[in-house]
């Protein structure tokens, strides 16, 4: 397996260009099985969690090409449509679940198998579950598998959620789009990559409202056309990238990046001491002097703190000048990255869902283990401040979400190459 060698000390100055969202891409690629027409996503980012779904989407009897170096990935399902989502590839990646509403919508039944837990927590799925059922699904599990079935339409449904998922809401919103009348799902997760699956369903045919607030309102209609959609920016990408100057000094300017994606992260990295410009191509980050402020931080849901920068953040306040807090609320164990730190020198107590973290003047590199792909970011983004070099094992998990990580951070000076595994 390949391996990451970092290092420490480079200042880094240039650009770095951001790609498109992968959480938004893996939803947007099962609204194919949505229409019987051709849909095709531009700005698709290039990483091994997308060559998944699309195995998927081929099992299930998608046509699905990627083109243009697999900027563009055009599909088209006209049938007919094989409904089983197989353990095999369920297993590989979580967001294959995104499959159930559109199957159900579209045949009236699917069997997709249950994920299975993951290193950041059980992750069940029963507000999945619950809102399909509100609008008519019987769902049973059965050796592992959830086996769904829809008398006849789905019905529209008043769905009020427990929790803001990701994942349920996306689901919910894509079933909704051809259920026989109004579906209105109350605490609706606001995740950019919502707003952005709701703009290429609406391109289909889709009649929705309220996307990006807790409220969405949809009123099912009989059949969706084709579309064309750029996939938004990757603000999670964005963001680990801003974090790259703060930690090793110099300026870089993210190329594509928008504010408004990283609103409350960006607050954040102010009062540590960093200064966030918006440009006219992208936001333009620089550390103001000297060491980081310690800061303390809390994940939530959008437009709160996301989780998924919780790791590069850690090792942000590694070396951040005071003591730091960051309470993770969303996943219930993802500090994994916390003890490899400990390896390189940073001094972090973890306590329930917290963990508390001293800064140190300098870390130290070192060889250290990739948990999962949030966590193998925040190891490379220490290994750049660190002294000496870092040997980052089992980066499968990182070409899971990052593309090139190597070539984007070396192109703006940091000594970072990837060995390939034997
Ligand atoms: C999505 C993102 C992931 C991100 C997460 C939270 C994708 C492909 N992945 O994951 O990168 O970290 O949002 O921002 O978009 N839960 C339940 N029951 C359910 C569903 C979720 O208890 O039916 C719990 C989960 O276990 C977790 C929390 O809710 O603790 C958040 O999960 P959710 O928002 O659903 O995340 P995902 O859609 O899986």
């Amino acid at each position: 397996m390949d391996s990451i060698v970092v290092t420490g000390g480079a200042e880094l100055r240039g650009e770095i260009p951001i790609a498109g969202a992968k959480n938004a891409c893996l939803t947007l690629m099962p609204a194919t099985l949505l229409t019987e027409e051709p849909l095709t996503l531009m700005n698709a980012p290039r990483l091994s969690d997308i060559k998944t779904m699309t195995l998927l989407l081929q099992s299930l009897g998608a046509e699905v090409q990627s083109l243009q170096d697999n900027r563009v990935i055009a599909m088209s399902s006209l049938g007919p449509i094989n409904t089983l989502a197989d353990y095999d590839i369920v297993r590989k990646m979580r967001a294959s679940n995104l499959v159930l509403g559109p199957l159900l919508a579209r045949e009236g039944h699917a069997t997709v198998s249950l994920p299975g837990g993951c290193a950041i927590g059980a992750r069940p799925m029963d507000i999945h579950i619950a809102a399909l059922e509100a609008m008519g699904a019987q769902i049973e599990l059965k050796d592992g598998y959830l086996h769904a079935t829809t008398p006849g339409r789905l019905q529209g449904a008043h769905i009020p959620m427990r929790f803001a998922s990701v994942g349920a809401t996306e689901n919910t919103l894509m079933a909704a789009t051809l259920a026989k009348g109004t579906t209105v799902i109350e605490n609706a997760a606001r995740e950019p990559e919502i707003v952005d699956l709701a703009a290429c369903l609406s391109k289909m045919g889709a009649q929705i409202e309220g996307a990006g607030t807790s409220r969405i309102e949809i009123q099912g209609v009989d059949r969706l056309g084709g579309a064309t959609h750029p996939v938004v920016t990757d603000r999670i990408e964005l963001g680990t990238y801003m974090l790259a100057p703060a930690i090793c000094g110099g300026e870089v300017e993210c190329i594509g990046g928008r504010m408004e994606l990283v609103t409350a992260f960006a607050e954040k990295l102010d009062l540590a001491g960093i200064s966030v410009e918006e440009t006219a191509r992208g936001l333009k980050v620089k550390r103001r002097n000297g060491r980081v402020n310690a800061i303390d931080v809390k994940t939530e849901p959008f437009p709160g703190f996301p989780t998924d920068l919780q790791a590069q953040m850690m090792a942000l306040m590694c070396t951040a000048d005071g003591v730091s807090h960051l309470e993770e609320t969303i996943f219930e164990n993802r500090f994994m990255h916390a003890p490899e730190l400990l390896r390189m020198g940073a001094d972090i107590e973890v306590q329930g869902g917290t963990a508390k973290v001293t800064g140190v003047e300098r870390m130290k590199g070192a060889p250290v283990m990739a948990t999962d792909l949030r966590a193998s970011v925040s190891l490379i983004l220490a290994g750049l401040a660190a002294e000496g070099e870092t040997v980052v094992n089992r980066v499968y998990h990182l070409d899971r979400g990052y593309e090139h990580v190597e070539e984007k951070l070396s192109a703006v000076g940091a000594k970072i190459e990837r060995v390939p595994g034997v």
